[in-house]
């Protein structure tokens, strides 16, 4: 039986992946208290202890506007143990799946963007990620890079969709930012192109994940009410306002344009992803 190793497993992608893949072999899922990702040396002691066939690394710095004024630790967590764990799979002829992020763009593109393009983050987050990305490249592991985007699920702290749910149960009116389009993602799906990764004799490389379709925060927040009323949730929102990004200033810039393409993995995998209005209202089904 297959050991498998999932780092960051009580985030939401991280639950998620511990759960789906668990028909693929024994799961040993780790949190931070086993396995600290800001320290590189604990990370050697536990893949050299676990020995493990595959591993998943959901762990991150995920903090996008913290990660500005934290810098150190988000690369350490994002840049340094992704490197880490690529060469410790390198030593084991073990597989490493890493998840990375639209945020290595710079959103200045207005077609999706290609696993061939070039990085260019805005922020700290962006860059820690990208540096995670080249580290596990100049190994010689066998492994996977995941990009994908605007994650939710339901599991884990917090994600936008647990967010709006809360808000619209408390206020009247909500402003969300309409000029940055992207792709909503469920976690379910990621987990489920993660598995058929491994089952196929997928080339490494990156690759590029996400739900299909293209909306903004404002259409999504006005999606997840919608679906959320016809399964009978109790909302005070009655109005959604649209605000540009300068109104709703962050510490740290964002892509005004972050879609993936995704047909790369589609063409290995042979299926392309579900809408990601279908997965949406399917999560809101399972209950937040
Ligand atoms: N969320 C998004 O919209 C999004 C978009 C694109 C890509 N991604 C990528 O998708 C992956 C999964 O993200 P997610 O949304 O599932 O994030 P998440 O819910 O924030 O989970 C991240 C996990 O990493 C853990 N972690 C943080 N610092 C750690 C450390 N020093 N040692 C060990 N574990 C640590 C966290 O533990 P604690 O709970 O203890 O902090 C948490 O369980 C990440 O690589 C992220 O960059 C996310």
């Amino acid at each position: 039986m297959r050991t498998i190793l999932v780092t960051g497993i009580r985030g939401q992608l991280g639950a998620e992946v511990g759960e789906i893949l668990s028909p693929l072999g024994e799961i040993i899922g780790v949190g931070r208290e086993k396995l600290d990702l800001a320290k590189p040396e604990q990370i050697r002691e536990a893949i050299t202890q676990i020995k493990p066939h595959i591993i998943i690394n959901c762990g991150a710095y995920t903090g996008v506007d913290k990660a500005e004024s934290e810098s150190d630790l988000a690369y350490q967590i994002n840049g340094v143990a992704p490197t880490v764990l690529a060469q410790e799979a390198e030593k084991l002829g073990a597989t490493l799946v890493h998840i990375s992020t639209d945020y290595v763009f710079d959103g200045t593109k207005n077609t999706p963007y290609l696993e061939t393009d070039p990085t260019h983050p805005r922020g700290v987050y962006g860059k820690s990620k990208v540096a995670g990305e080249e580290g596990i490249g100049q190994t010689g592991a066998k492994y996977y890079i995941l990009r994908t985007a605007w994650v939710y699920g339901t599991q884990g702290k917090g994600n936008f969709v647990k967010t709006m749910l809360q808000l619209g149960r408390e206020k009247e009116e909500l402003g969300v930012v309409m000029d940055q389009v992207g792709t909503p993602t469920w976690t379910q799906d990621i987990a489920k192109a993660i598995a058929s990764l491994l089952q196929q004799d997928t080339p490494r490389g990156t690759y590029h994940f996400t739900n299909s379709g293209v909306t903004s925060w404002y259409d999504f927040a006005v999606a997840i009410f919608e679906e959320a009323l016809l399964l009978g949730l109790p909302l005070q929102v009655k109005r959604v306002v649209p605000i540009t990004t300068s109104e709703y200033p962050t510490p740290a810039r964002r892509p005004a344009y972050s879609v993936l393409d995704t047909r790369k993995l589609g063409a290995v995998l042979g299926e392309y992803p579900p809408h990601w209005r279908v997965s949406l209202r399917k999560m809101l089904e399972e209950g937040v």
